[in-house]
């Protein structure tokens, strides 16, 4: 069993390049699969999530070759089976987008819930409303998703509830479809923008991403031939500014879009931090004890939901008292607990937990439950006076690239270590 050793506090201080964002990256992969031919993606971070989808494809028929740690070159010209392997698509969340980039490709796909961080109830029914209203029937027998559509008509499509999921997904079924699909109410995530401009550079016709109302003008193939690079991911660099924050760091994030960070900036500028934006790059230091704040999680452009925890160890440690209400989902303070042995005082009940600020955390083991739950660990460990030993990480791996390379490069003493 591997953990993460973690000495401090430590006061993070550099430079960190931010990776390509895992959720766009997630998305982009399954999307390759509605071109006949070859195209490239580059930027791509290194992560086991992004592994396991390219093992997918592969199943699929596609033929990847790596071009560097973070560019791959993938040819879908031959997809030989509607049957996506079970084993692998169950590790993760983002395998759903296998349905919605199938049906468009095939008319048909096979495949098994998906799974990924345990946050609560993490129903599909929005990507199936979606996928039926363009003409496909959807059943779901002891947890295998059958999808099947012998011609996909554009149709308007409204989520009842903004969805980053289904958005993409019914996004990646409408961009062959014959005639137009509008989605309305629509999540506005970077990563929904960054795939549109993906499908619109390998030949899609699709407008208004970034904006509640979606419209794909189905087209009768995608070319590919094309290069695309991977937005920088948003929470990664959030997690970055926020542990600046938590260890009274100085930290400068290199390849960020800030217009991505204004909520968390907004939030660092309110507990006391400082933040100068160069558009491509972001400096965010801490000179004191940050206050107390509070925050609702909300879709973009509101707080993102996956930096709530890394928040919460900000908030652990400030100077009087504060509430977080989650509002995306149900299980996601799971985290809190684990921050309860390194001294904090967080009560957690249902969707709020209220947090009354201690001076310090103290080093202790702690377990991931989630993702982002172990980066918020990861950077509680460095704040904290003492050793910290974190388990559970193969959450932090899925979307994380060698997170312990990037905290040992800005100071923090950390040691991956097998038991
Ligand atoms: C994506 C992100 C995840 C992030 C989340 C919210 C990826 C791979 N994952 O997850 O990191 O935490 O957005 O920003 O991009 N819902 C339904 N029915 C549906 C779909 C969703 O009720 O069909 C509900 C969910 O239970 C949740 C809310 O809608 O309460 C938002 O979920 P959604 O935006 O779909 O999250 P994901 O796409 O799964």
């Amino acid at each position: 069993m591997e953990k993460l050793v973690v000495t401090g506090p430590t006061p993070l201080k550099g430079e960190v390049v931010i990776s390509g964002a895992k959720n766009a990256a997630v998305a982009l992969l399954p999307a390759t699969l509605l071109i006949d031919g070859v195209c490239t993606i580059e930027n791509l971070p290194n992560i086991s999530d992004i592994k396991i989808s390219c093992e997918i494809l592969e199943k699929l028929g596609a033929k990847i070759t790596w071009n560097n740690k973070n560019s791959i070159t993938i040819d879908t010209t031959n997809i030989t089976t509607t049957t996506a392997p079970l084993d692998l698509t169950s590790k993760f969340r983002a395998s759903y987008y296998i349905i919605g980039a199938m049906l468009g490709r095939k008319g048909e796909i096979e495949v098994g819930m998906p799974g990924g961080c345990k946050l609560g109830a993490r129903p599909i029914d929005q990507h199936i409303k979606g996928f039926e209203m363009l003409g496909a029937t959807v059943n779901l027998d002891r947890g295998t998703i059958y999808a099947k559509a012998d011609k996909l008509k554009g149709a308007p499509v409204y989520m009842d509830i903004v969805s980053v999921g289904a958005t993409i997904n019914v996004m990646l079924s409408a961009v062959l479809a014959e005639g137009t699909t509008t989605i309305d109410n629509a999540a506005k995530e970077p990563h929904i923008v960054d795939v549109a401009n993906f499908l619109n550079t390998m030949g899609a016709d699709i407008r208004g991403a970034g904006t509640d109302v979606i419209k794909i003008n189905g087209v009768k193939k995608l070319h590919g031939n094309a290069t695309y690079s991977v937005v920088p991911d948003q929470i990664e660099a959030g997690t970055f500014m926020l542990a600046a924050v938590a260890t009274r760091g100085d930290l400068t994030l290199k390849n960020c879009i800030t217009k991505h960070l204004e909520s968390i900036t907004a939030k660092i500028v309110e507990v006391g931090g400082n933040v100068e934006d160069y558009g491509d790059s972001i400096r965010v230091w801490c000179d004191k004890r940050p206050s107390g704040a509070n925050i609702k999680t909300l879709p973009y452009p509101g707080f993102p939901t996956d930096l709530q925890p890394q928040m919460g160890v900000v908030l652990s440690m400030a100077n009087g008292t504060s509430r977080i209400n989650e509002s995306i989902w149900d299980s996601r303070f799971q985290y809190t607990q684990e921050l309860n042995k390194m001294g904090a005082k967080i009560t957690a009940e249902g969707k709020n937990a209220f947090f009354e600020g201690v001076e310090k955390l103290h080093g202790a083991p702690v377990y991931s439950s989630d993702l982002r739950a172990g980066a918020a660990l990861v950077v509680a460990g460095t704040a904290a006076e003492g050793v910290t030993e974190i388990y559970n990480l193969e959450h932090i791996d899925r979307g994380y690239e060698n997170i312990e390379e990037k905290f040992r490069k800005i100071g923090a003493k950390i040691e991956r270590v097998t038991e």
